[in-house]
Order: C-alpha cells, then sequence, then structure tokens
C-alpha cells in the first residue's frame, strides 16, 4: 500500500504519529482528500454533527505589540483606531445571546486602557447573561488572568503563532517565546479551557517547524485551535511577502484533530478570507467550531488584521444566517450548548 495511506490508517488508528511522519503527510499533495476524510471521520466520532458557534466581538484595535505580520501592530499609523467602551462592549454581548449565540470571545489589540477592574466589571456583566466568556486579549501575568478567572472567564484564546522561537522573536520584537509558553502554562494551572494555534505560510517558516507545532500543541493538552494561513498585509513590514498556502493549513488543522480527537479546532476567518468556503472545506476536514463576528458597524472593517478579511460589510445578523445555512448545508447542525470540550477520548 502507498506509504502516505498507511500513514493516515496509522493516525486514524492510534492518533500517534512520530515527527518525520507528520512532516511526510504535510509534504505530501496527493492524498489531501484521504487526510481530510479521516479527520472528517475522527471529528464525528468523537465530538459528534454540532457546530459550536462562538460570537466574536472585536473590542479594541489599538495594540502596543509590533507583531510584523498583524495589521493593528503599533506602526502602522494608516490604521484608524477605535476602542469600545465597557457599556458598548456588554450591549454587543447582549445582542450575540439575543442572536443565540451561548458564548462570546472578547478579542482586542494589547490596549492597557483596559484595566484589570474594567475588564472584570466587562467579564461580570456578560457572566449575568449566562454566556461563556473567552477573552483574547494577549499576554498578562499570572496575577491579572488570576482575576479573570475569578470573575468566571471560562476560556483564554493565545496562539503560539509558531514554535519555532528564532522565527517567533524575529515576527515579534520584543516578545519572548519563553513568556508566550509561561501564558499558556499559567492560563492551563488557572482551570482556564486553553486555546492556542499557529500560523501557516510565515516567511522563513518550515515545514518541519508545523511538525513541532502540532506536537507542541498535544504536549500542552490545548483544549482549542485554531489554524490560520497567513496573509500578508501592506501596511506591515511583511506586506511583499507571499501568502500562507489555505491547503496547508487545513492539512495542519486536520493533522492536529486526527492526534487530538476531542478538542474543539475552529474553522478559521482567515481560511475563509483566502479561499471561498474555506470554512466549509475545513468543517468537513476536522473542524467543528466557528468564530462568526458579531461587532457591529464599522468596527468590523477596522480590525483589519489583513486585507480581503470576510464579513466586513456584514452585520451580525446577517452573518449569523449565513453561517447557519452554510452548516446545514453541509449536513451539520448548529449546537445549543456553551461549547465546552467534551473530554471523551481515553488514549
Ligand atoms: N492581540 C491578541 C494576540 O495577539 O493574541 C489577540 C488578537 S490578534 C489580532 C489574533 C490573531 O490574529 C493572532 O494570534 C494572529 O495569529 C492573527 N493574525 C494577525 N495578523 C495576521 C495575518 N496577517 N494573517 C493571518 N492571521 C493574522
Ligand atoms: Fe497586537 Fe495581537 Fe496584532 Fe500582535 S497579533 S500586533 S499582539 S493585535
Ligand atoms: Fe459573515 Fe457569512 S459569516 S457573511
Amino acid at each position: 500500500m502507498d506509504k502516505i495511506i498507511e500513514l493516515i490508517e496509522k493516525a486514524e488508528k492510534t492518533h500517534d504519529l512520530k515527527r518525520d511522519e507528520i512532516i511526510e503527510l504535510l509534504k505530501d499533495e496527493e492524498h489531501m482528500n484521504e487526510l481530510f476524510s479521516a479527520a472528517d471521520r475522527v471529528r464525528k466520532k468523537y465530538v459528534g454533527d454540532e457546530v459550536e458557534l462562538r460570537g466574536l466581538i472585536e473590542f479594541s484595535n489599538i495594540c502596543k505589540r509590533n507583531c510584523m505580520y498583524c495589521g493593528l501592530r503599533r506602526d502602522n499609523s494608516k490604521l484608524k483606531r477605535y476602542r469600545l467602551t465597557e457599556e458598548e462592549i456588554i450591549d454587543f454581548a447582549r445582542k450575540a445571546k439575543g442572536y443565540g449565540y451561548q458564548t462570546v470571545v472578547l478579542q482586542s489589540g494589547e490596549d492597557d486602557y483596559y484595566t484589570v477592574s474594567r475588564m472584570k466589571h466587562i467579564v461580570s456583566e456578560i457572566k449575568k447573561l449566562d454566556l461563556a466568556i473567552t477573552l483574547s486579549i494577549g499576554e498578562k501575568t499570572f496575577e491579572e488572568y488570576k482575576a479573570y478567572r475569578e470573575v468566571n472567564s471560562d476560556r483564554y484564546l493565545i496562539r503560539i503563532e509558531t514554535t519555532d522561537k528564532k522565527l517567533y522573536e524575529d515576527l515579534d520584537p520584543g516578545m519572548s517565546h519563553e513568556n508566550r509558553k509561561r501564558c499558556l502554562a499559567d492560563l492551563k494551572k488557572l482551570g482556564y479551557e486553553v486555546g492556542s494555534g499557529c500560523l501557516v505560510g510565515l516567511p522563513n517558516q518550515t515545514i518541519e517547524s508545523l511538525a513541532d507545532d502540532i506536537l507542541f500543541f498535544k504536549e500542552i493538552d490545548a483544549d482549542m485551535l485554531g489554524v490560520g494561513p497567513f496573509i500578508p498585509n501592506e501596511d506591515t513590514p511583511l506586506g511583499n511577502e507571499k501568502k500562507g498556502d489555505f491547503y496547508l493549513s487545513v492539512k495542519v488543522m486536520a493533522l492536529i484533530r486526527l492526534l487530538m480527537l476531542d478538542i474543539n479546532i475552529p474553522a478559521t476567518t482567515a481560511m475563509e478570507s483566502l479561499v471561498p468556503e474555506g470554512r466549509s472545506i475545513a468543517l468537513k476536514a476536522g473542524a467543528n467550531v466557528v468564530m462568526p463576528n458579531v461587532t457591529e458597524g464599522e468596527y468590523r472593517k477596522l480590525y483589519a488584521l489583513y486585507p480581503g478579511k470576510i464579513c466586513v460589510n456584514d452585520t451580525p445578523g446577517h452573518c449569523r444566517q449565513c453561517i447557519s445555512l452554510k452548516i446545514s448545508k453541509i449536513g451539520r447542525t448548529v449546537s445549543l450548548t456553551k461549547g465546552f470540550r467534551k473530554k471523551t477520548a481515553k488514549l
């Protein structure tokens, strides 16, 4: 039998691959469909046909960091900046609840305006609406993470971006890979559901380092993992670089499903920004989560991480309908739960 098919079967049966086997699968372009189908079967077996929806509130595009790939980086003077008030954020969450979401994700640049006491107020008010909350607000101290946990934030999303330390520190000037990993460890210690993930197709990123990313995710036992193709933004220093390969990012995602069975895996916005129906393709290759935008008005456009971002001219109501239709078109249903990790897998 073909070596690649054998590896896919091994992954589906044992959920265990060696680094060189992952590399071989990532390099293969002939048997992608078999890889995606295997990941789809594992998804169905361990997390079922329901798709979890998380309403994404992009509450500030102000950032003190300078990540080379990101349109929100502090040196991007072309971007008109905004920050929502505490009441506006709570109001968007209330509206998200009205659209039937059971979870909201509060995401922003690293904006120190939102002090611990402001964030605690926002989280406490949103929790009164009986919503699960994911925070995605960057690197904080243990004490800060502890404070958000004490007001019952449920999940935290912070991508490692890449496990290649040198690449990370080249692309995220002034940031340390050790601190990024410390954040993930602290969040786990504090009992958050921990979300991480990586970018695919960064300049100088190797296939070998993507295999290391996958093994790293398994090692830290992440509860949710998002994989996004890198999309160059012309208002950043990486504006002239090549964009990430959509199918390579779906392969990374499918391998994550094969090795980590019961975790939550989003079909990412960046995937669909690169390829029409990219999220549907991802949902059929291991993904079980979508994070539709519930931010209102012009803020969507201003949360400009990369060009071609989908949904920037749409409303929360429209996105909710649109995504429900896409989900039913592929024979799946929208979950009505808060979407915590279903820890069913026993290896
Ligand atoms: N500031 C927080 C942080 O960095 O963790 C949360 C917001 S940040 C905008 C969310 C994610 O956007 C990052 O983790 C990164 O992977 C992704 N991102 C930024 N620029 C991107 C680009 N040009 N292409 C694809 N994804 C990008
Ligand atoms: Fe800021 Fe996050 Fe963008 Fe980095 S990726 S510049 S931390 S918003
Ligand atoms: Fe926003 Fe389809 S999800 S338009």
